[in-house]
């Protein structure tokens, strides 16, 4: 891969990031600055190489029946403000005038923050004349995307063919920590939760291969047990994703013993049962405590660890308990010999409530993104 620390003569250059500041906003405030935080390097190294910087993301999918003024980046340009120490200057235009007298105008060691990029409709058709017109402002464009690398759009994609383009340093840090998955240390355990199992067949059919184990938890695991003629009451199932156990019968995976249930679609009332005593009204919520051992057991032998999707609903207090469980097994054993991967929103805001999430080699900022790198799918947004 190019890389920007090769880049000669930075100085004066008008350099377009594309950061992924798709971050969770209330009143007006970023509640978690995670992705923010994760752009610092790449904005500070070129800041002090005297480059004019802007920034672009998306926030959101707006709809035009939608409120658009929660999709504006107000409440990102202030965080970011704040974490840099230096005057952002949000234009709420992208390719307008407001956004190109703006970019002429910077300074050295500057930075303009462009609006919501999915605002533009040639963003998702990944059109190739939007995308010319963006480039012809620039000197250099940057991808610091990761997150939404697997996505064909025009800022991440079709941009790179009109404009010299480079990998931002957390994109290369995220290619080069998930790399370690794909030629592991071993034993290699995995561990898949999450909600629709078919968003995750490519993951777990390449990790069935590579993987010693795959622990499976959350409501994917249901499909699991439906193709093993398991009863799992009303709990959420997928028709592909059991179509897809049945047929491709992936191997190395282990599956939830027992679980906790409760016969309330919102919860409460939570009760442990084995999985051949699921009844017929019951909602499986989480991994039980006998497969919190099992799967201890794995994850304590592991080399390297790749965690993605929660083990319940774990929103709830009653069922966070399986993937609390996980999480601090995952982080106890990436603090000691292995090395450990966890990516996914969710995922990474239980491992948050742990507050381990420090003693974890590499914490991914992509989620579907994390999902189609290690499953092996071609990412429009890494063409370097
Ligand atoms: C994410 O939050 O996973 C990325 O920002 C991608 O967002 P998207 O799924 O709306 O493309």
């Amino acid at each position: 891969m190019k890389s920007i620390k090769n880049i000669k003569n930075l100085r004066g250059k008008r350099v377009l990031v594309r950061c992924d500041f798709n971050v969770p906003i209330k009143n007006a405030r970023v509640l978690d600055d995670f992705k923010i935080v994760k752009q610092l390097d790449t904005l500070r190294f070129l800041l002090k190489k005297g480059c004019k910087v802007i920034l672009v993301t998306h926030l959101g999918r707006p709809k035009l029946d939608e409120d658009l003024s929660l999709f504006l980046l107000d409440p990102i340009a202030r965080r970011l403000e704040n974490l840099l120490s230096k005057k952002i200057l949000y234009v709420k235009d992208v390719l307008g005038f407001e956004a190109t007298t703006a970019i002429v105008k910077m300074k050295e060691g500057e930075v303009v923050l462009l609006d919501n990029i999915r605002f533009y409709k040639g963003e998702l058709k990944n059109d190739k004349k939007f995308a010319k017109s963006i480039a012809k402002l620039f000197d250099i464009y940057i991808n610091n995307a990761f997150a939404v690398s697997h996505r064909a759009q025009a800022s991440v994609s079709a941009i790179t063919k009109y404009i010299d383009a480079y990998p931002g340093m957390l994109l290369e840090k995220e290619i080069t920590n998930l790399s370690k998955a794909q030629n592991p240390k071993k034993p290699l355990v995995a561990i898949v939760g999450g909600l629709k199992l078919k968003t995750k067949i490519p993951l777990i059919k390449k990790l069935s291969k590579i993987a010693d184990h795959v622990l499976v938890g959350g409501a994917l695991a249901n499909d699991f047990l439906v193709a093993n003629n398991l009863e799992v009451g009303k709990s959420v199932i997928d028709t592909e994703g059991i179509y897809f156990v049945k047929k491709y019968q992936p191997r190395n995976v282990l599956v939830p013993v027992d679980v906790v249930v409760s016969t309330n679609k919102a919860g409460g009332h939570a009760m442990v049962k084995s999985v051949n005593k699921v009844g017929k009204n019951d909602y499986i919520f989480d991994i039980g405590p006998e497969t919190i051992k099992l799967y201890a057991s794995f994850i304590k032998m592991a080399n390297t660890i790749v965690w993605n999707g929660p083990m319940g609903f774990f929103e709830l207090k009653d069922f966070r308990h399986g993937t609390l469980a996980v999480a601090r097994l995952v982080a106890s054993r990436s603090k000691g010999k292995a090395y450990g991967i966890v990516g996914g929103g969710e995922t990474v805001e239980a491992l948050k409530m742990t507050k381990m999430i420090d003693d974890v080699d590499w914490v991914s900022t992509g989620g579907g993104a994390m999902l189609s790198y290690l499953g092996g799918k071609k990412m429009p947004g890494l063409i370097f």
